[in-house]
């Protein structure tokens, strides 16, 4: 297959004050990219899941925190009180992912540090800092890519839940990024991607964007893993995380904690990788990670290309927790960019972090 045109969940150009943000919403039916110019505007874009995935949302925050400081108002006291009310609306747009807290206090910092500056140079200055942030995750990915292909099988099929992959990070991705890394190491996977009801990144996000790599990809729906697992059909799964307590507990979509316990059973390894952004240490362990409660509308309607159809009877609620926690002993190992832990438990977590 020849190379796809490259592609960003989202990128803040040379010139103009601007991210663009490819809408993840309209994938793969069509290509739509958004240009945001405002904190707010960022803010939504997050929030209806425009831009999504954990180190993604991390990205988003910190051009959000840019355009904000383009639009501050000039006095030093007055600037940082807007800096403080836009890290406060971008962080509240999503509770689970600690990326996007993370960034936005990784941001707001700086621009307290920025603050007594000109309002030109202290723009430009967290503009900066967010394209440093950006770089550094697309490198945190490429190590976690290097270090996590070691771990997979020479060949086999190799499952993977959600989209953790260049869609959801600043680039390259961390489960997929396992894969990229694998294959330029010679090695041949089969990718199952699931279906990852209710949102479907998996079926509309991770199957786009690895089948456009040229990876062999095949789609599953997500009750179909059981049945492949004791049939002998999985080598290994890889997934992100949203947040990973101190402890190692991993919050990730919704059906990693199934998953995690069907490949349990199974004596199938389960790998985690996700960057230390990801890894929340002020969270002792799963039961402390805020799960967020999405709209029931996401389940009982399916968004299509030409609007969405209701799928269940008039009346009918549902319930929508977005994600589950995978306690650390199902983990086989969790890949970082400074090294792998396994087992995963608060001393491995503690000695990434040098102790
Ligand atoms: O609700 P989403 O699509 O933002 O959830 C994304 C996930 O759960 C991913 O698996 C996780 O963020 C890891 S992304 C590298």
């Amino acid at each position: 297959m020849s190379a796809a045109e490259p592609f960003a969940a989202i990128r803040f150009p040379t010139s103009g004050w601007r991210a663009l943000v490819l809408d993840q919403r309209r994938l793969p039916w069509a290509e739509i990219v958004d240009e945001v110019t405002t904190w707010e505007a960022m803010a939504l874009a997050i929030g209806d899941m425009r831009v999504r995935g954990a180190p993604a949302i991390g990205v988003a925050a910190a051009y959000g925190m840019a355009l904000a400081a383009h639009s501050a108002p000039p006095a030093t006291s007055a600037f940082i009180t807007h800096m403080e009310r836009a890290a406060a609306g971008l962080t509240a747009t999503r509770p689970t992912a600690v990326n996007l807290a993370w960034a936005a206090g990784a941001c707001l910092s700086h621009a307290r540090s920025v603050a007594p500056l000109g309002p030109d140079e202290r723009a430009e200055s967290c503009l900066a800092f967010a394209r440093a942030l950006h770089e550094a995750d697309v490198a945190s990915c490429r190590r976690i890519g290097e270090l996590g292909a070691a771990l997979l099988p020479d060949e086999g099929t190799v499952l993977t839940h959600c989209n953790a992959g260049a869609l959801a990070t600043g680039g390259y991705g961390t489960a997929l990024g396992l894969l990229r890394a694998a294959r330029a190491m010679g090695k041949r996977h089969r990718v199952l991607a699931s279906e990852t009801r209710p949102y479907l990144q998996g079926a509309r996000l991770t199957a786009w964007e690895l089948s456009r790599d040229g990876f062999d990809v095949s789609i599953v729906c997500d009750n179909m893993i059981g049945h492949l697992l004791a049939k002998g059909q999985i080598a290994c799964a890889v997934v992100g995380a949203d947040r990973v307590a101190r402890n190692g507990d991993v919050a990730n979509k919704i059906g990693t904690y199934g998953l995690a316990c069907l490949a349990r059973l199974h004596d199938v390894p389960l790998y985690v990788a996700a960057p230390l952004s990801t890894v929340d240490r002020d969270v002792s362990d799963g039961d402390a990670i805020p799960i967020e409660q999405r709209s029931a509308r996401e389940v009982v309607e399916l968004d299509l290309p030409g609007g969405s159809v209701r799928i269940a009877p008039d009346g009918v609620g549902a319930l929508h927790p977005a994600f589950d926690v995978t306690p650390a002993r199902l983990v086989t190992a969790l890949v970082t960019e400074r090294g792998v832990a396994s087992p995963l438990n608060d001393a491995s977590l503690a000695a990434l972090f040098g102790g």
